[in-house]
């Protein structure tokens, strides 16, 4: 199969990093264009890196430079496929015009995530939503907020117990604010109990992933969440601890073997950035942790991407348990690759 050239907008932005993290050396996309902001107008990979720089294997892309984001001059270039981590202010409308020019983007901004020709897509959940831009040259495809994907991943081996109603409280990393994020002086050594519009963004996409195509539209499901999101000092990760109300009586055993067995589109399909098991199920009383468990998945090129599942506690109908998933891969930049990797396999990109 012949690779697609690929363009990263927002490329020196922590998304935008682990994009390049990503799609270093990868079997189906080749980079061909970095784009930023104005702090980066310029300048080489190597000058702006936020991420260790083992991360970027491909070690010829540390000295590519960014390009000041001219959406014009990226129509011109006419990528296969665009992966956007833009500001949401930005992304709106520059989405939107490389889609009307037969462009694909694959985006992690939150704008135009809850349009209705939008699918926001975590291949493991609702791949069969990608079916909305089916047959379509330029299109836009989403990824949820960072706690959504974490969230939707958790659940989706309990929908066939009947998810009804959701608690959740999420611990939610620095680098989910971007770079620089929250001053240093605000987060260190302190929690904030609020994240602007999160609790809002998670209400909203959680019945979106788990509705249901009917016709070409996704009809929402009618399951609720009440979220509750918390700022913590951690650098990556967000730690999500859910309660879950299901339709009947359930025992650790049917929990365990749900968790254990689960697999979906993305590991049949053996996709570059599917791990081997979406979710890993820790039955240790500490786990999953920030620290050990962030870069959870494998093979190597989908580590960051396997949620993990831990303290998980019954009672009757009620479903506790704590999840964790790395902010930045499997919520943000990872997620994007993974949709792509669906779409080019399926040869619908
Ligand atoms: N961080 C997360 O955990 C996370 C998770 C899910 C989704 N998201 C979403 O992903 C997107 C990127 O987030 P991030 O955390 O990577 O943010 P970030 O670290 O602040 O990066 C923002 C990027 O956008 C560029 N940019 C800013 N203003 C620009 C302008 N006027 N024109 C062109 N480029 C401009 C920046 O370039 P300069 O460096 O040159 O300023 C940088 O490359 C956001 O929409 C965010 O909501 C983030």
């Amino acid at each position: 199969m012949e690779k697609m050239d690929a363009v990263i907008l927002g490329a020196s932005g922590l998304v935008g990093q682990r994009f390049c993290q990503m799609l270093s050396n990868h079997p189906y996309f080749n980079i061909t264009g970095l784009y930023g902001g104005s702090a980066s107008d310029g300048k080489r990979l190597s000058d702006v890196l936020k991420l260790p720089e083992y991360c970027i294997s491909q070690s010829e892309l540390l000295s590519e430079r960014i390009d000041h984001l001219d959406i014009g001059k990226v129509r011109r270039l006419d990528p296969d496929i665009v992966f956007s981590a833009l500001p949401n202010d930005l992304a709106k409308d520059a989405e939107l015009e490389l889609a009307s020019h037969s462009i694909p983007v694959f985006t992690n901004a939150s704008a135009n995530r809850m349009r209705e020709d939008v699918p926001l897509v975590v291949p493991e959940v609702n791949s069969e939503c990608l079916d909305i831009v089916t047959g379509k040259d330029g299109y836009i495809v989403a990824n949820g907020n960072c706690s959504s994907i974490g969230l939707a991943l958790s659940l989706k081996p309990l929908v066939k117990f009947g998810v009804r109603d959701v608690n959740v409280t999420t611990f939610q990393a620095a680098s989910g604010a971007g770079y620089p994020g929250i001053p240093s002086m605000d987060i260190m050594d302190n929690i904030v109990p609020y994240i602007q519009d999160e609790e809002e963004k998670i209400v909203k996409e959680i019945p979106k992933m788990f509705g249901s195509l009917e016709a070409g539209k996704v009809k929402n499901s009618d399951i609720t969440v009440n979220p509750t999101c918390v700022r913590v000092p951690v650098r990556d990760s967000h730690l999500e601890v859910v309660r879950v109300t299901v339709d009947r009586d359930v025992t650790p055993e049917e929990i365990s073997d749900a968790y254990m067995n689960f697999r979906s589109v993305p590991q049949e399909m053996q996709l570059p950035s599917a791990p081997v098991k979406p979710v890993i199920l820790r039955n240790e009383e500490n786990r999953p942790q920030p620290y050990l468990d962030s870069m959870a998945g494998s093979p190597d090129r989908a580590r960051g991407m396997a949620a993990t599942v831990g303290r998980v506690q019954i009672s009757g109908r009620i479903i506790r348990y704590v999840t964790l998933s790395h902010n930045t891969i499997r919520g943000a930049a990872g997620g994007s690759v993974l949709n792509a990797e669906l779409m080019f396999k399926k040869g619908m990109v």
